[in-house]
């Protein structure tokens, strides 16, 4: 039996392939049509799931959508309603795209299958379908499940329990109140783009003090012993307005938005801290209700703010749950997974056994690449390669490169299914040298210079760098934490302030040790990632160190690359010295010269985010 999940026409389009209760195929959107978050309806990414799958649309035994666009419209009208003529311009902006496409989804759906399917289409709500891929996927047979985000139809937060082959949302929260939206008008309030620059305001968050933390919660924010939260709308401008935050809450934080690209100040890192903070609050306070409430011991969690791993870390921490397992993809493409697996467990009543390990399967879930597709692309291009038959050599020569302080653009097997690279579509160095944090910003991402990097770290390891239990889990790199006091420089009496914090080093691995002493962690294991534990090993047994920077594998503003041609395209546009795709090995010294307008042609291509 096949079921084909889709989520589209907000962000992060994306489709799920699930055959028999097994995860065959999912990916984003954006990855193929090279438009960061792109929102249209995810053909290529269809496509793609139908081919690996080897059916065509007519094989399709279910295909599953992951909201309700009737209700999601009644929340759009009623809002509208209740603030006009407030907002009218907004309401008409939003207009066309519903009467064209979202309102009309089967048939948009059936264009997208070309009229093969012959089926009926499920609608699954938002929430239930975040709830859906927070809960199937998991290691667990019973669990607690928490999702929170911006908005569905209605929804914005939710909790439940998952028993078996069946989640039951008890709980919701409803629009306008929102810490999704709350964290993402502070974004857009601190100059970066709403529903992709949250990441940028968690990793401003340690810049600065949580000054006005008390401030948020005493004037804009009631927040609930349970983690439920009310807010003061007329500090906010999303319900009728085109902006995120209203004059009211410009005055209390003394100032209009930062413009996009404007400078950076204390008072926007005490901003981005404070609402860091009131957001691990509510985490907490609901994660610790929901406990009280269900009595779990493990909890689930999806919806886009469990990307925010600093909270995820510290509910791991400092919550009452012994586990925690978090859908990788836990914004709203995750919901193209989770709305095919509701419909397989929950409506088919399909048995599930969980158990030991997840049923993400590393989350590859993208496309692979046949070796002579690349060597032809190669070869057309007339690039200079080196294909290895022997892996251990290849891995020697990568780790050669990342001791010698070199930049690697590593891509093998298939692509990762949600937003974080874990080592198939990667770009890795060296998490010892002092230089390397802002090489990588300016000389490779040429992206702002305070955003932090991530470690992969070798599993068995794990307890001796970071603050967590040995052998600890994550997988995902989906939790923030503490690099270990034995592994820190003392800075005693440092006096810097604001981005200059930069410059100190302050742990052995200064490149992924952020200024707070906070790394997000991904841990490496054999069985999960192959190739990325091999490298890692022969790492450490040269240098004696388990820990490599990984971050995405693209410039700003660019998705990240998902074929062996975009992995060129991006070594050759960037400082990168090294390429790996799969088998094959190019150095930089050694390709033709990159003509620089080609480029900044490939640079100019992706707005920034
Ligand atoms: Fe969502």
């Amino acid at each position: 039996m096949n079921i084909l999940g889709i989520s589209a026409f907000y962000h992060d389009s994306a489709a799920a392939l699930v055959r028999e209760g097994e995860i065959v195929a999912a990916a984003q959107e954006e990855r193929f049509t090279r438009r960061k978050h792109d929102h249209r309806f995810p053909q290529c990414a269809l496509d793609y799931c139908l081919e690996v799958g080897g059916i065509t649309p007519a094989h399709l035994d279910h295909v599953a959508f992951y909201d309700k666009p009737l209700l999601k419209f009644e929340r759009l009208l009623e809002t509208y309603l209740a603030f006009a003529p407030l907002g009218f311009r907004s309401f008409v902006q939003a207009m066309p795209l519903w009467l064209r496409e979202k309102l009309h989804l089967p048939r948009r759906m059936d264009q997208g299958l070309r009229h093969q399917y012959e089926g009926r289409y499920v609608f699954t709500e938002h929430h239930e379908s975040h709830a859906a891929s927070a809960f199937f996927p998991s290691p667990f047979n019973e669990a607690a499940i928490l999702t929170l985000d911006g908005v569905g139809e209605w929804a914005t937060a939710s909790y439940g329990v998952g028993r078996g082959n069946r989640i039951n949302v008890t709980h919701e929260l409803h629009f306008p109140h929102s810490l999704g939206l709350l964290y993402t008008a502070f974004t857009y309030y601190c100059g970066f783009k709403p529903n992709s620059g949250e990441y940028k305001l968690m990793g401003l968050a340690p810049y600065g003090e949580p000054v006005y933390r008390d401030v948020i919660l005493d004037k804009i924010v009631d927040l609930k012993p349970d983690g439920s939260l009310r807010m003061d709308m007329s500090y906010f401008n999303y319900c009728q307005g085109l902006t995120m935050t209203s004059q009211k809450l410009h005055d209390l934080f003394g100032g209009p938005p930062r413009s996009p690209e404007g400078s950076l100040s204390q008072r926007h890192m005490d901003i981005a801290a404070s609402v860091q903070a009131v957001t691990e609050e509510v985490m907490l306070r609901a994660a610790r209700h929901l406990h009280t409430e269900t009595g779990m011991k493990n909890l689930c969690l999806a919806g886009g703010v469990a990307l925010n791993c600093v909270g995820n870390g510290r509910i791991l921490r400092e919550g009452p749950f012994e586990n925690i397992w978090i859908q990788p993809a836990a914004g709203d493409a995750g919901g193209a997974l989770g709305a095919a697996l509701f419909v397989w467990y929950q409506l088919l009543g399909n048995r599930r056994q969980a158990g030991p390990s997840d049923s993400q399967q590393a989350s590859l879930l993208g496309p692979a690449y046949p070796a002579d597709t690349t060597r032809q692309m190669l070869d057309r291009i007339g690039a200079k390669y080196h294909r290895f038959d022997n892996e251990d050599t290849l891995v020697q020569r990568i780790v050669e490169a990342i001791d010698s302080e070199q930049v690697v653009g590593h891509m093998a097997g298939r692509m990762e299914f949600g937003p974080r690279a874990l080592g198939s579509r990667s770009i890795i160095g060296d998490a010892r040298s002092p230089s390397m944090q802002s090489v990588m910003n300016l000389k490779i991402k040429f992206r702002e210079s305070f955003r932090p990097f991530a470690p992969c770290v070798m599993r068995e390891h794990v307890s001796e760098y970071f603050e967590m239990r040995p052998n600890e889990d994550s997988p995902y790199m989906l939790l923030v934490a503490p690099v270990r006091q034995d592994k820190r420089i003392p800075l005693d009496g440092d006096k810097t302030t604001g981005l200059d914090k930069l410059k100190r080093i302050r742990s052995v691995v200064p490149a992924i040790t952020h200024v707070d002493y906070s790394a997000r962690v991904q841990t490496v294991d054999p069985k999960r990632h192959p190739r990325m534990y091999r490298i890692m090993s022969a790492f450490h047994e040269r240098t004696g160190c388990p820990v490599i920077i990984n971050t995405s594998f693209n410039v700003r503003g660019e998705p990240i690359v998902c074929s062996p041609e975009h992995a060129y395209r991006c070594f050759m546009g960037t400082n990168m010295d090294v390429l790996v795709i799969d088998d094959f090995l190019l150095y930089k010294r050694e390709q033709p010269d990159a003509k620089q307008h080609d480029i900044d042609e490939y640079l100019a291509q992706f707005q920034l985010d």
